[in-house]
């Protein structure tokens, strides 16, 4: 198991990821990477790869710069992903539970598109449980982080992703929807963290059966992430 802790989001978009690659090299970009402790199973699964972790966070990048110490693959850095990167040529890039909280989304678009290379795929992910919690606070922060983030204090950002907006801007880019998944089933996920690996493993190839009977659209009231998977012509 690549990603037990309870997201079947997470687990499926590494699985991917190994499907594609097994053990051979790959170069990851992750925006919005949060301190990268996510990544930490999968490199170690993983010797070949490497991960390239940007956030906007300082206090996430050095947490996990000392959780990493002198890891050789994996390099972490300070850096707004709204920014065009000098690194180009990766063969994957992934954002996961990480564009809801981004406030240009076509800016965050095109550095997907330009630090991909050709015929590199990107596993995009972005969650709605800020959205629809009954916890009244958070609720609130939702249209507060939207103020700041007009004032330029960006940071605590939370807007829904609109998955007809969203895969639009990507198709303007140039990129090729491959899949569009939803994941986290509300009522399973908070059990989901006890359970050992068999049950999330039968939690993540029930929920990819899913999508496969029935569509995005038809899932989304009851799930809480949404995957989609592009690629670059
Ligand atoms: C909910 S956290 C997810 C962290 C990690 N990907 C994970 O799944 O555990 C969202 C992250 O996106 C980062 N973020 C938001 N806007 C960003 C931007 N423009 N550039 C880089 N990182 C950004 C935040 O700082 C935060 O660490």
């Amino acid at each position: 198991m690549i990603y037990s802790d309870g997201n079947s989001a997470k687990q499926w978009i590494f699985s991917e990821i190994h499907r594609r690659f097994e053990n051979r090299p790959v170069r990851i970009l992750d925006l919005g990477c949060g301190s990268g402790m996510l990544w930490k199973r999968f490199l170690e699964l993983h010797p070949m790869a490497h991960v390239t972790g940007i956030d906007t966070d300082q206090v996430a990048i050095q947490k996990g710069m000392k959780e990493y110490g002198l890891a050789k693959n994996m390099s972490l850095s300070v850096f707004d992903a709204q920014k065009l990167i000098d690194q180009t040529e990766f063969d994957v890039v992934t954002a996961l539970s990480a564009i809801e909280h981004v406030v240009d989304r076509e800016a965050f678009i095109r550095t997907v598109w330009q630090s991909l290379k050709r015929g590199g795929f990107a596993y995009l992910n972005y969650d709605v449980g800020h959205f629809r919690s009954r916890n009244i606070k958070e609720r609130i922060m939702v249209p507060v982080s939207q103020l700041l983030a007009y004032v330029g204090f960006e940071s605590p950002y939370m807007k829904r992703v609109d998955d007809v907006i969203f895969l639009n801007q990507l198709e303007k880019q140039g990129f090729y929807i491959v899949r569009h998944m939803k994941h986290n089933a509300s009522c399973l996920k908070p059990r989901m963290k006890q359970g050992g690996e068999d049950v999330v493993r039968l939690w993540v190839d029930f929920e990819t059966r899913l999508n496969e009977l029935l569509r995005p659209e038809e899932l989304d009231p009851f799930m809480l992430s949404t995957t989609v998977v592009v690629q670059k012509p």
